[in-house]
């Protein structure tokens, strides 16, 4: 069977870009008739490459459309994201379906601004890594698909990369240096998980949450509080004139010696305090701005007090030292100072991620360059993984042998 690339419906520029790669990438691919291989690539180990090589990466796990080219000595030469909060923010979360049409149009121009960017030719590219897990399985296949198809028409090795180590991984971006081993915490719009990392690529969940996610929270008390999506960034601007001393939300497993959250306690709370009671006889005060700022005030404090307590839990929990904090809610301010005093403290060295790199892109998924390092190359049959995997595969070998 022959595959001709203009099957592919790539963007003209990425089409130019395939084609211009000339003797590497010939206009059409000899496939076996009996179908693909399902180890084209796996089976094979990964070359030595220089430092200077070059990976692109793509992230397409949730609504952000994201790709970026990150060396092999993890030099980020260029990070595009496509945010979609337009398109979402009348619904006050992300809508699914939505999201994946999206990603369909976005995807090949966002790739091709990353290749632009980092001032290189696709031809240029060693590897290709791409999130496929967790996230919303619709917004997953779109990424996976483009990279599939790129690795097929370039000749070059998948790495299929998970977002949450993607998001720890950007603390080690930025640190330029190991980081492992080390608690580490994702906090972001769907995930509050804390791991017990033992290299970049080996972590233990630890504790998750057992509802909401803390940044599905701070969305979901940000639309009651009349305050547009994504609610966190409008949080933490309307925190800064309120009184976080105000209201005394609930601090849910705060006092309990388990590493796991919940959120949906002082979600209910702050529902309450905004819009009263169900069934009770009094209205509440009328919601003005500065009551609005005393309760994403008292709020912001109550997610950031079990947050930081739960870190320290863990800290002790595995006598360890070192913290790593990613994830669209590590970019919160107040929530950076709390952990810096936490490390202050009690003396561990903190790794936060960048605020740029907080929030969903695909420079994180340069943790791809560990996977290939340790030879594990994805398939073309490569499928996705949208739900929480909660154990660690060390974990998961052992239950099955
Ligand atoms: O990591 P991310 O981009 O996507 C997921 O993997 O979920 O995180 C997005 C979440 C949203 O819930 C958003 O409200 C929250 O991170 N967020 C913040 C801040 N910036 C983004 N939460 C609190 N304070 C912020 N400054
Ligand atoms: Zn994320």
């Amino acid at each position: 069977m022959t595959v001709r690339v203009e099957q592919f419906n790539c963007s003209p520029l990425i089409q130019d870009a395939l084609f211009d790669c000339g003797r590497s990438a010939p206009r059409s691919i000899r496939v076996p008739s009996s179908g693909l291989s399902p180890n084209a690539f796996s089976m094979n180990a990964p070359a030595t490459l220089s430092p200077s090589s070059l990976m692109l990466a793509i992230e397409s796990s949730c609504d952000e459309t994201a790709a970026a080219v990150v060396t092999k000595d993890l030099r980020i030469l260029s990070s595009v994201v496509a945010s979609q909060n337009e398109l979402h923010e009348r619904f006050g979360g992300v809508v699914p379906e939505i999201a994946s049409r999206a990603h369909v149009q976005r995807i090949l121009p966002v790739i091709d601004d990353a290749i632009r960017k980092a001032g290189i030719q696709l031809r240029d590219i060693s590897v290709i890594g791409v999130v496929t897990q967790p996230g919303l399985v619709g917004s997953l296949l779109v990424g996976l698909t483009a990279a599939k198809t790129l690795a097929l028409v370039l000749d070059k090795p998948l790495v299929a990369v998970n977002h949450i180590e993607g998001h720890i991984y950007a603390c080690r971006l930025a640190a330029g240096r190991d980081i492992f081993p080390s608690i580490g915490l994702v906090v972001s719009g769907g995930h509050t998980n804390l791991y017990h990392c033992r290299s970049a690529t080996q972590f233990d969940l630890i504790g998750a949450t057992i509802d909401d996610a803390a940044g599905e929270a701070f969305d979901k008390v940000a639309s009651v509080l009349g305050l547009p999506y994504p609610g966190g960034p409008m949080i933490e601007k309307v925190a800064q004139t309120g009184n976080s001393q105000a209201f005394r939300f609930p601090r849910t497993f705060i006092k309990e010696d388990r590493l796991d959250f919940s959120f949906s306690g002082v979600k209910t709370s702050v529902l309450y305090e905004a819009n009263g009671q169900p069934g009770a006889h009094s209205q509440p005060p009328a919601l003005t701005e500065a009551r609005i700022a005393d309760i994403a005030a008292s709020f912001q404090a109550a997610v950031i007090d079990v947050l930081v307590t739960k870190c320290r839990q863990a800290l002790r929990r595995f006598d360890c030292k070192t913290l790593c904090v990613g994830g669209g809610v590590a970019a919160n301010s107040a929530f950076r100072q709390a952990l810096e005093e936490l490390a202050r403290r009690d003396r561990i060295e903190l790794h936060l991620s960048p605020r740029e790199y907080c929030t969903d892109n695909a420079a994180m998924a340069a943790v791809g360059w560990e996977l290939y390092a340790e030879g594990r190359l994805a398939p073309l049959d490569q499928d996705v993984v949208p739900g929480l995997v909660r154990k660690s595969e060390s974990e998961s070998a052992a239950s099955t042998t």
